[in-house]
């Protein structure tokens, strides 16, 4: 397995170094490329992506993201030169992120329940695609547009693969969230093509839910959800509810897709660089231990990465909570573990 590996900026470096122990037990082949992208870069150099760089990146069966960020940095700039145009670029068309409650876990919820899901979010579409524009800026008459794109192709890629996702799953439910109701020309497109796929997932129940009431659900009653489906917009909120709900910013684990396999998968803990701990070896290294497991499902490793999901299982049930966290110390217990 090749990987490339972009630690980034403050803490990213940190949990990055503990994934790649735990990776590192459990799949010794692995050869890693370590990229310099992302604050610290732009800062001494003024390059986000170089061309050079994205090319070798392609050449990788994976990608290994810590986080990137700093305040120095005015917002918008990383996000669309850097993360955005990586999403872009390599057709990361699956969000994907599980959302479990470990045992051990203390939830914000007076009764969460079992909460045991797969948040799957379109990741090249939406509003995010920056089509839109400007006019009359700084005026009282300035008008602003951001344009939803939803194409025939890109839905169906990302609801078959949701089907595809719940069919190996026990309880076999998916979930599409939107709003149909109000935005309905994208919502009769998304509803449509959940239909026509559904027809050869005959195993498979299907719900459906407005976004809005799924944010209540969520905090309400968030066992009742198994994968879910829904836009790139819809599926940024609702899956930081569902990592709120199940332990939090230091356990979210993400992957972004190519689901065809044409181009390397990025796989990177949700949180960001989180500058206020910096250095300070105390972030929690569990959402990319996390990651790692995903990235090794991802390329087929099931064993692999169920090694690594038992390790942070075990590992969480049994922590001392009354102690503050080392990241060095959970990374070592993790690759022991695992
Ligand atoms: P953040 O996720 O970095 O931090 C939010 C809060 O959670 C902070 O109090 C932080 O200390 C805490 N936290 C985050 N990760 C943690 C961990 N592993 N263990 C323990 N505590 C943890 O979000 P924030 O502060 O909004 O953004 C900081 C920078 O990160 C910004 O520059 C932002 O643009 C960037 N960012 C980058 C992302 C990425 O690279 N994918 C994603 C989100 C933010
Ligand atoms: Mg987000």
């Amino acid at each position: 397995m090749r990987l490339a590996v972009i630690p980034g900026d403050g803490i990213g470096p940190e949990v990055v170094a503990e994934g790649l122990k735990v990776l590192g037990e459990v799949a010794p082949d692995v050869e890693t490329t370590h990229y310099d992208l992302g604050a610290a870069r732009w800062q001494r150099t003024g390059e986000l992506l170089p061309d050079t760089v994205l090319d070798e990146l392609r050449g990788h069966d994976a990608i290994l993201l810590g986080a990137v960020g700093d305040p120095s940095v005015p917002s918008g700039i990383l996000e669309r030169g850097l993360l955005l145009k990586l999403r872009f670029e390599l057709d990361h068309h699956v969000n994907l992120r599980p959302a479990k409650l470990y045992d051990g876990v203390t939830s914000p919820l007076a009764a969460p329940g079992d909460i045991d899901m797969l948040c799957i979010r379109e990741g090249t579409e939406g509003p995010y695609v920056g089509n839109g524009g400007v006019l009359r800026r700084d005026t009282a008459h300035e008008v602003a547009t951001e344009v939803s794109l939803n194409t025939a192709f890109g839905v169906e890629r990302v609801v078959r693969y949701a089907f595809e996702r719940a069919v190996a799953r026990p309880r076999k439910h998916l979930t599409l969230i939107h709003k149909t109701n109000v935005l309905t020309h994208a919502g009769s497109l998304w509803s449509r093509t959940v239909e026509e796929v559904a027809a050869e997932f005959p195993d498979i129940t299907v719900a459906y839910q407005h976004v809005d009431a799924a944010a209540m659900f969520f905090v309400t009653d968030p066992s009742r959800y198994d994968v879910i489906v829904t836009d790139n917009l819809f599926g940024d909120i609702v899956t930081d509810i569902a990592a709120a709900v199940t332990g939090g910013i230091g356990l979210a684990a993400s992957g972004n897709l190519d689901a065809s396999g044409t181009n390397p998968s990025m796989f990177e803990p949700v949180h960001g660089s989180a500058p206020d701990i910096a250095g300070q070896g105390k972030a929690d290294p569990t959402a990319t231990v996390l990651s790692v497991g995903l990235l090794l499902d991802h390329l087929g490793r099931s064993e692999q990465a169920r090694k690594v999901n038992a390790a942070v299982a075990f590992d969480l049930s049994t922590r001392d909570r009354a102690q503050p966290i080392r990241t060095s110390d959970v990374g070592d217990r993790l690759a022991a573990l695992a």
